[in-house]
């Protein structure tokens, strides 16, 4: 077991992860408090059931799952049901599931009556690595991602790596570009111990090198102001890949793994990365060409005051900040 404190601007907070941390959350829960088990269609019940056992007064709700119900309609959803059914001030919701449950749960929790407080328990290894902590919670609209949230962070991570034994295979790798991408843009030696290594032999170890990480940026950056913005590492092209193909052909750690891939100019660490990344399974390349991204990428400009900033990769284990449009005019040269 690892407890990991994350010191936040708004309210501090503890990451719990261990193997069967969800048999017994006695230490984690309030016998009489009232909870609210949000979860997706796709999570297995076994883990609902198993969280619900543990609670007197529990209400569960459960969403159809997908990205595409990380949406208005899917909160306004969730908010009357919690308001038919009484759902006070002093209740606490629980977001069991991957990233799109952590941040649809996360977004009703930092909303309904100006904010309760919410359980993070993320169960695929994107949501344990990554997007349960540092507070980002969100909804999509349209095709836009994330374009409605907050910052509002959890009372609790609590991370079993067990629940993984049930993630698909794809999810895995998915989760794993996030790892790779830690290890590319903060340590060297993830980096090196991911490629030599099966990291799934024995996870719980990298899951908590992973949360380490994320816990620097974080606590450095909690707005998203300036460093935080590392570890977009491979999503300015990552993301229009994946709305390219209208969300429907790659899933995020996919289209980050080719957004990575092709950012990255300096040859030897290209080719170190793309031996990773395929090891675990992951795409490297696509045959849609840089113009047809950039109006989808011109997109995103908008939302950062007129420069778009990319990620580079100086060494593995370092980063820098640069000009989107100074790595384009290089690209047109090339
Ligand atoms: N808030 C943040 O900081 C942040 C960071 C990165 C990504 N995200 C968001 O995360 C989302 C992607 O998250 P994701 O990759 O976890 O996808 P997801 O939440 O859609 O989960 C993937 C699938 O796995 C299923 N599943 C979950 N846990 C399972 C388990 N243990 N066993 C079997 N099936 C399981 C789900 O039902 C779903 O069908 C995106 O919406 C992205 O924008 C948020």
């Amino acid at each position: 077991m690892k407890d990991i404190a994350i010191n936040s601007k708004i309210e501090n907070y503890v990451v719990h992860i261990g193997k069967g941390i969800l048999d017994d959350m006695s230490r984690f829960v309030v016998p009489n408090k009232q909870y609210v088990l949000i979860s997706d269609s796709g999570i297995p019940s076994i883990y609902r059931d198993k969280i619900m056992s543990q609670l007197k007064r529990v209400y569960s709700l459960v969403f159809p799952q997908g990205e595409q119900h990380k949406s208005l309609s899917e909160y306004e959803r969730i908010v009357e049901l919690l308001v038919e059914n009484n759902i006070d001030k002093n209740a606490v919701i629980i977001a069991l599931g991957g990233g799109v449950t952590g941040d649809l749960a996360g977004f009703v929790a930092s909303t309904y009556l100006r904010g309760i407080p919410y359980i993070q328990i993320p169960t695929t290894l994107l949501a344990q690595i990554d997007s349960s902590v540092g507070g980002k919670v969100a909804v999509n609209v349209g095709k836009t991602k994330n374009v409605i949230g907050s910052i509002y962070p959890p009372k609790i991570v609590l991370i079993d790596p067990n629940t993984l034994i049930t993630l698909p295979a794809r999810h895995m790798a998915n989760g794993m570009a996030e790892m790779i991408k830690y290890g590319m843009i903060a340590d060297e030696r993830l980096f090196s111990d991911i490629r030599d290594n099966q990291v799934y032999d024995d996870i719980e170890p990298f899951i908590s090198r992973c949360v380490e990480i994320k816990k620097r940026f974080v606590e450095a950056d909690e707005m998203d102001a300036d460093v935080r913005q590392a570890l977009n590492f491979g999503h300015t092209i990552g993301h229009a890949i994946e709305a390219y193909y209208n969300f429907d052909k790659y899933l995020h750690g996919e289209a980050v793994a080719i957004g990575m891939t092709r950012i990255l100019k300096n040859t030897a660490i290209k080719n170190e990365l793309t031996t990773v990344l395929k090891k675990y399974g992951l795409p490297t390349e696509d045959p849609v060409d840089i113009e047809r991204l950039l109006t989808i990428i011109e997109k995103d400009k908008k939302t950062r005051d007129g420069v778009l900033h990319y990620v580079d990769i100086p060494n593995i284990g370092t980063f820098e900040i640069k000009r989107f449009d100074h790595w384009l005019s290089n690209e047109e040269g090339d």
